[in-house]
C-alpha cells in the first residue's frame, strides 16, 4: 500500500517506517521538523537500502495535504505528527490544541476530499487518566489530566464522529504506553531536544555524562519498592503493532481502540538496575519529591491487541535498554 506518515521522522515514526517498508509497503513521510532532524532521513535510507520520500511541511497546511495525497497516491494515513511535552502543554494550551487538534481536521479534510478514509492514530495512555483499576483495558472511562491528554482526547472523538458520519472510514486509535528503546541498527532512536522529560532517555544522557545522576521522583509510592511503575514497550514492538492495526481496519470499518504496551509493569529502580546490568554503567541516583500529576502505577491489559491484532510485545526490558544505549553511544559519535 502507498501510506502516508505524518511525523514520520520523529521517534515512532521512523521506526514504523523501517517495520513498513521491510513488509513491502510504499512509505511517503511528512514532517515539518519541529522536534526530528533530517539526518534521520539518510539513517532511514541505510537501514531500508533505499530512498524514502519526504515532504517538509506542516498538517495544518491542507492544500500541501491535499497535493501529497494525490501525487503519491496515498490509500492510508499513519498519523503521528504532534506535540507531545505535558509540561509544556500546560504552559502553551494554544500551541497544542491548534497543532494537534488543527492540524487533525486539516489532514482529514484533505483526506476526505482525497477519498483516503483510512487511519491509524496515535493516542496514548494518557487518555485514561487517574487509573480506576488495573491492568488498564480500553474500556477504562477516560479523562485527560492536561492540555496534551485534552487533545489526544478531543482528536478520539473527533475521529469517532466522523467515522459514525460515514461508514467509508476505517480507523483505529492505537493508545501506547511507555515506548523506550531504539532500532537495533542503533541509527535511529530518541533523542529528545534539551533536558529529557522521560526516564529512559534521561537515564541515557546520565550514562553519557551529560548530567550529573537521575532524580528518582519518588520512593514512598504503594509500590513494591516504592517508585512509580510504568508499563515499558520496545519502540520496534509498537511499530510492528502499528502494521498489526493497518492489517486489521482494511476489513474493519468505523473506529476501533487498542492498548499498545508489554501488560508489565517495571519500576523505576528495575529500570535503573537493567540499565546498569545491560550497558555496564552505573547510574547516580537521588530520590527526591514526588513529581506532580505522577500516578503510582499504570500498565496495560493487551489481551485485545493480542486476540485481533494478534500482535503481542515480544521484546524484554533488557533489550530496551540495550538498544537505547546503543543508538546514544552511536548517535554521541554521529554529532561529534
Ligand atoms: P516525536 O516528536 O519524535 O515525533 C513527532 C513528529 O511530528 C516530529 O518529527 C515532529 O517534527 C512532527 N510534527 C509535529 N507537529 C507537526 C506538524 N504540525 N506538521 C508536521 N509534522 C509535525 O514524537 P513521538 O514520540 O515519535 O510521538 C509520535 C506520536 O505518538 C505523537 O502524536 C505522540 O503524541 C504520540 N505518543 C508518544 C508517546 C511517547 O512516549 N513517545 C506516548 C504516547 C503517544
Ligand atoms: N521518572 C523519574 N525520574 C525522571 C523521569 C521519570 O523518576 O527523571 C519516573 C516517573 O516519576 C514515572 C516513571 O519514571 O514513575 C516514568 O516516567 P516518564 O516521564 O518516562 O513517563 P510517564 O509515564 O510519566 O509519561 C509518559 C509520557 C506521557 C504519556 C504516558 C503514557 O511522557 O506523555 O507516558 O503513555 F502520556
Amino acid at each position: 500500500m502507498n501510506i502516508l506518515l505524518t511525523g514520520g521522522a520523529g521517534y515512532i515514526g521512523s521506526h514504523a517506517a523501517v517495520v513498513l517498508c521491510a513488509a513491502g509497503h510504499n512509505v511517503v513521510i511528512l514532517d515539518n521538523f519541529c522536534n526530528s532532524q533530517h539526518s534521520v532521513l539518510d539513517r532511514l535510507t541505510k537501514i531500508v537500502g533505499k530512498p524514502m520520500p519526504c515532504i517538509e511541511g506542516d498538517i495544518r497546511d491542507t492544500l500541501l495535504l491535499e497535493k501529497v495525497l494525490k501525487d503519491y497516491k496515498i490509500e492510508t494515513v499513519m498519523h503521528f505528527a504532534g506535540l507531545k511535552a505535558v509540561g509544556e502543554s500546560v504552559q502553551n494550551p494554544l500551541d497544542y490544541f491548534d497543532n494537534n487538534v488543527g492540524g487533525t481536521i486539516s489532514l482529514l479534510h484533505a483526506m476526505r476530499s482525497n477519498n483516503v478514509k483510512s487511519m491509524v492514530f496515535s493516542s496514548s495512555a494518557t487518555v485514561y487518566g487517574m487509573p480506576n483499576y488495573l491492568p488498564l483495558d480500553e474500556a477504562h472511562p477516560t479523562q485527560a489530566k492536561n492540555p496534551y491528554g485534552r487533545s489526544k482526547l478531543h482528536i478520539e472523538e473527533i475521529l469517532t464522529d466522523l467515522a459514525a458520519s460515514d461508514p467509508a472510514w476505517h480507523i483505529s486509535f492505537l493508545r501506547y504506553f511507555n515506548p523506550v528503546g531504539a532500532h537495533e541498527s542503533g541509527l535511529i532512536g530518541e533523542d529528545p531536544n534539551g533536558i529529557p522529560n522521560n526516564l529512559v532517555p534521561y537515564i541515557a544522557q546520565v550514562a553519557l555524562g551529560r548530567l550529573p545522576h537521575l532524580n528518582v521522583y519518588g520512593d514512598d509510592y504503594p509500590t513494591a519498592d516504592g517508585s512509580g511503575v510504568r508499563d515499558y514497550i520496545h519502540v520496534m514492538d509498537l511499530a510492528e503493532g502499528h502494521l498489526a492495526a493497518l492489517n486489521y481496519i482494511q476489513q474493519q470499518p468505523g473506529v476501533c481502540v487498542f492498548n499498545l504496551g508489554s501488560g508489565k509493569g517495571s519500576s523505576v529502580f528495575e529500570v535503573v538496575k537493567v540499565f546498569e546490568n545491560e550497558n555496564a554503567s552505573s547510574i547516580p541516583l537521588k530520590v527526591t519529591m514526588r513529581r506532580i500529576g505522577d500516578v503510582s502505577e499504570c500498565y496495560a491489559k493487551v489481551d485485545k491487541a493480542n486476540i485481533h491484532l494478534n500482535w503481542k510485545a515480544t521484546r524484554t526490558l533488557q533489550d530496551m535498554c540495550r538498544s537505547t544505549w546503543n543508538f546514544q553511544k552511536n548517535h554521541k559519535c554521529a554529532n561529534q
